[in-house]
């Protein structure tokens, strides 16, 4: 996944571009590159760079771009061609007169390239990218536009992509397939990007282009058109975050904000869709009493919103008779899942731009299947692929590591059992109704446990010396273990597994010893004396367990070298609470190694390409 913008207006073109750039930069940051056409000049200037955003600013104070109203910039995650100089966008065609930005893959490059090589084009990269340059260069007669729409119906994959020309200066092309592209519309000035908070300082007002658009931006006019040429009038929406959403506001990372953030996500959420005992979303197309024709329900997500879709199907099946399946989408797509008419699925995905989740609802539409999305991104291309969409609204997750998107995700799933529940009669109202007050309990629970986040800072760093670590849970908390596990490796980089407490015995328990770590799930449910079992075995073997508890819950202090608690809450919804001190755990932990929490090494917010 990449960062694109581009602007064109009557405003200084660099400034705006790494500004915009800066708010991209978690969707890749292993090189960068700005290009500007200068003010009546008749060539396109470009500077960039291996690295960060902030090694192009280097470059760009030592050697500064002619000044230009009209430019592209990007940022990197490598696909094809590894991270340097010669590899690092824009890229030009061999007259140099036409400069591309790209998000996404070209699938038959290969081919291509070939062709092009073959007459006489010379490539200055490695990348993917650089072939569409060419054909751009091949297929201009005098129209940009046009040019650039014959050169995309030559190409295969996911693109995103923005064009600028020293033949035409007054116009940007963008094109969109496959990988997120907006744009923004300002006064006299007009922006392409991949994600809204990189115009946000300058318009609020925004078109989220269609795949199979693409738009032509001059200062004063926005375009757009189908791949065949036909023109259409997209919806100019008004975001309704503001560019304070996605600043840190004075935390010292971005996750943390989002963390920070949860109590206010969920307080939202439930406000806007909990009236009384009514549960409202807006978003489910389909009406709850046609859930009975349902056979199967597959969910399927990636990493984090895997682990939400699991513990959705302990609740979806304790509230209905519906069996639910839960798939990594990129398992899903090749397994050749059995899907008809009565078929369910529920893709969960924070960006709505995962290459995984997208193809796998691809496939399991082909087959007949219902589609409901649970998404974060508003108009992102799960959302458009969807039947249904159950927006999050938990407000731009700018930290690479998903927190306050994971539990929105399940306090969604939750709220879409309770709205099922209601066509199986498998609860009473009762039951609903404490269900319902008990999920009302979690904003003000979550402030609570974040009031006493310095016990947990603590014991994160104590134990932050730790090589390896094992996490355990059980039942609806055997999620919780594997997205703890997945919190602390992927920004601490420390080697860490979740894994059923049931199955320690067959095989985990041989790495305990002294120099493991096991964080235990064990808050006071029906299966807290089967956890307890769990920790005394680990503890006969040396192991050192670090417990998520109770509050109030002496016992396992006897057992436990360090225990983080937890208000009592109701049994299927502790995973929503335990979540924030393995959050919290993971954080601290890799604060205290040095580690880039918000950029972590290797990866991008969103994995856009397969
Ligand atoms: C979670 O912390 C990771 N960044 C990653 O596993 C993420 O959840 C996964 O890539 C899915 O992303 P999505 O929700 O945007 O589809």
């Amino acid at each position: 996944m990449c960062g694109i913008i581009g602007y064109i207006g009557n405003r200084e073109a660099q400034p705006l571009l790494i500004e915009g750039l800066k708010k991209l930069e978690y969707r890749g940051y292993d090189s960068a590159g700005i290009g500007v056409i200068p003010t009546g000049k008749q060539h396109i200037a470009v500077q960039k760079t291996e690295g960060k955003i902030i090694d192009l600013i280097s470059v760009l104070e030592k050697h500064p771009l002619a000044s230009g109203c009209i430019g592209l910039s990007h940022t990197r995650w490598a696909t094809h061609g590894v991270p340097n100089h010669r590899n690092a966008h824009p890229h030009f065609d061999c007259s140099k007169k036409f400069l591309i930005v790209h998000n996404g893959i070209i699938e038959n490059y290969e081919a291509l390239k070939a062709k092009l090589v073959a007459q006489k084009h010379v490539f200055r990269s490695d990348t993917d990218t650089e072939v569409i340059a060419h054909l751009i260069e091949d297929c201009y007669s005098g129209d940009l536009l046009e040019a650039v729409r014959k050169a995309v119906k030559l190409l295969r994959g996911a693109f995103a992509l923005g064009v600028i020309s020293s033949y035409q200066p007054d116009q940007i092309i963008a094109v969109r397939t496959g990988s997120p592209l907006i744009i923004g519309v300002g006064q006299h000035e007009n922006f392409i990007a991949s994600d809204v908070p990189a115009v946000l300082d300058s318009t609020n007002r925004v078109i989220y282009l269609e795949d199979g658009h693409m738009a032509r931006l001059t200062r004063d006019r926005v375009e757009v058109f189908s791949f065949e040429g036909e023109r259409v009038s997209p919806a100019v929406h008004k975001v309704a975050f503001n560019i304070e959403a996605v600043q840190k506001q004075g935390y010292a990372h971005f996750m943390l904000k989002e963390i920070h953030e949860q109590p206010d996500v969920i307080e939202r959420m439930l406000k806007f869709r909990l009236k009384g005992m009514a549960v409202g979303l807006d978003g489910l197309t389909i009406l709850p009493e046609h859930f009975k024709r349902v056979k199967h329900i597959y969910i399927v997500a990636c990493g984090t919103a895997y682990h939400a879709g699991l513990v959705g199907r302990y609740w979806i099946e304790a509230l209905t008779t519906i069996p639910v399946t839960v798939d990594m989408a990129s398992e899903f797509r090749y397994r050749n899942p059995i899907i008809d008419k009565n078929t369910l699925v529920i893709a969960i995905s924070q960006s709505g731009e995962t290459a995984d989740t997208l193809a796998a609802v691809k496939e399991a539409r082909a087959r007949g299947a219902k589609l409901i999305s649970i998404c974060n991104v508003v108009g992102s291309s799960l959302a458009r692929e969807s039947d249904g969409v159950l927006y999050t609204h938990a407000g731009p997750e700018i930290g690479v590591a998903s927190t306050k998107a994971y539990v929105a995700q399940i306090c969604m799933l939750y709220l879409l059992g309770l709205k099922l529940s209601q066509s199986f009669k498998k609860i009473s109202t009762k039951q609903r109704q404490q269900y319902i007050k008990e999920l009302k309990r979690v904003p003000g629970l979550y402030r609570d446990i974040l009031h006493r986040k310095k016990v947990i800072h603590r014991i994160a760093r104590k134990n932050s010396h730790f090589g390896c670590f094992l996490f355990l849970g059980r039942n609806i908390n055997f999620p919780s273990a594997l997205e703890g596990a997945l919190k602390l490796k992927e920004i601490s980089y420390i080697p860490a597994e979740g894994y059923p407490a049931g199955e320690m015995k067959h095989g985990p328990i041989a790495l305990i010893d002294e120099y493991r770590a096991v964080i235990c799930v064990a808050p006071q449910t029906s299966l807290y004396e089967k956890m307890i079992s769990n920790i005394q075995e680990i503890r006969a073997r040396k192991g050192k367990v670090i417990a998520i508890a109770t509050e109030g819950d002496l016992s396992i202090k006897k057992h436990a070298h360090d225990v983080i608690t937890v208000p009592p809450l109701e049994e299927n919804l502790t995973p929503l609470l335990v979540a924030l001190p393995l959050q919290l755990l993971a954080y601290y932990i890799a604060v205290h190694l040095g580690c880039n929490v918000d950029q972590p090494r290797n990866l991008a917010k969103s994995v856009t390409v397969e």
